[in-house]
């Protein structure tokens, strides 16, 4: 399967399996914009591109609640496997980073690795939309970290109008 049709199975998938309101804050606008931070971040950090836009719409499909909810990473990682019986067609490699970013995105850490520090990136530059400033120590990729994408991505999550510079 070629991979925006891919990526639209995967949505269409996610949308399905996504027990709470759509409209909610781990929802699809949510999905949207961690995916649109995800290609911008892989322009500069050397990711996996079809990981990253996977990653977005899967990583919180499998909420359960809008708390912390223990362990909806690994659902979701779950869920990601019963998709690479059904239609999912990756590489192992991409499918391993795939795994471990949405297994792990929920616990707060860092990593060097470029597709799984982006997909991490890309969900925790949407914190604003919550109230919270995504801190650069808890930011993978040097892009992420820099005050105007912060700035930008704040913005955009709740609502505003913002410009990225190149
Ligand atoms: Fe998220």
């Amino acid at each position: 399967m070629k991979s925006e049709k891919l990526i639209k199975a995967v949505r269409n998938a996610a949308i399905e399996r996504f027990p709470m309101p759509l409209g909610g804050i781990h929802g699809l606008a949510h999905w949207e914009r961690v995916h649109e931070n995800g290609i911008i971040l892989a322009k500069h950090s050397g990711a996996d591109l079809l990981v990253v836009r996977l990653f977005a719409y899967l990583h919180d499909c499998c909420r359960e609640s809008d708390g912390s909810d223990f362990e909806h990473g690994l659902r979701a990682a779950r869920y990601a496997e019963i998709l690479k019986k059904e239609f999912l067609s990756i590489s192992e490699e991409q499918f391993d980073l795939l795994y471990h970013a949405c297994e792990f995105h929920e616990r707060g850490r860092v990593t060097d690795d470029p597709t799984v520090g982006t997909c991490w990136d890309a969900d925790r530059l949407d914190l604003g939309r919550v109230f919270i400033k995504p801190a650069p120590k808890l930011l993978s990729t040097d892009r992420a970290k820099s005050k105007s994408v912060i700035h930008w991505a704040t913005q955009r999550s709740r609502g505003h109008k913002a410009k990225l510079k190149a």
